[in-house]
């Protein structure tokens, strides 16, 4: 794993989103596809909000992006404001030339005897895609990469989860209660995310700090999945300084990094 730090979000998010950008320009007078592995929560927002710029400015077209999120609560529907349809519509889609058919994110809203052929089907679309080329990530408190929570199996492909009680405090403010969230999800699994090319893991704050020290400490343990991580030979780990607070100074690379508007 490599690890950058960054003096802010601001620019460790401008890194990751000129990174991305290359990846789509390269692809851009031809007919092949970029695949775009791609989170929701509060860490990704400010490389959204990069990437939408770079669509305003005319510097990136999303016409052969197709994209796959990492997770869906369940049951949600689609339309409600909580739902991550509904936060990558706005955040991301909404404000490009995505064509919006090929923005895949598990379903919320289907019928419970559906779930099991939904997300088999989730994992193949990905490979009839020829697979993630980059996968952004964010990191629970836990150490979950999508939902995957602790005791996920490294072996482990989308499929049903329990949310745990950590995941569902850290959402309850934006459902209106604990009791508001639900209690399960479906997520890509820790096998399905090790199969993409490249991996950007990127955390920001100082309530980061503990779990990326645990993330850089910690053997492979299902205890913190992100630890299997570890086990793929091309993952970035993307960090404000305060994410890394806790990490001795040789245990990364610190980039200045310049932001062209
Ligand atoms: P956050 O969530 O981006 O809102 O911090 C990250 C996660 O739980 O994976």
């Amino acid at each position: 794993m490599k690890i950058l730090v960054f003096e802010n979000k601001e620019e460790a998010s401008f890194y990751v989103a000129e990174s991305l950008k290359e990846v789509i320009q390269r692809k851009l007078n031809s007919t092949e596809i970029t695949v775009l592995g791609l989170a929701t929560g509060s860490t990704p927002l400010e490389t959204y909000k990069i990437l939408n710029r770079f669509y305003d400015n005319g510097d990136i077209s999303f016409k052969n992006v197709v994209t796959f999120n990492l997770d869906e609560y369940y049951p949600i529907s689609p339309n409600s404001v909580n739902s991550y349809r509904h936060f990558m519509n706005t955040k991301l889609f909404f404000k490009t030339d995505i064509p919006l058919e090929n923005t895949y994110i598990p379903s919320g809203d289907i019928e419970p005897n559906e779930i099991k052929e939904h997300c088999v089907k989730y994992d193949d679309l990905i490979a009839e895609h020829g697979g993630i080329e980059i996968q952004l990530l964010g990191i629970g408190l836990n150490g979950h990469i999508g939902f995957n929570e602790p005791k996920s199996q490294k072996n482990s492909l989308t499929r049903l989860v329990a949310l745990s009680n950590t995941t569902r405090i850290a959402a309850s403010d934006a459902f209106g209660g604990i009791d508001q969230v639900p209690e399960k999800a479906i997520s890509m699994g820790i096998k399905s995310i090790l199969r993409a090319n490249k991996i950007i893991l990127m955390a920001w704050g100082t309530h980061k700090a503990e779990i990326i020290k645990k993330l850089v400490d910690f053997e492979v343990t299902d205890e913190i999945p992100a630890t299997f991580l570890k086990e793929h030979s091309d993952v970035t780990v993307i960090l404000d300084k305060e994410a890394a607070s806790a990490l001795p100074q040789n245990a990364y690379t610190f980039v200045e990094q310049t932001i062209n508007q």
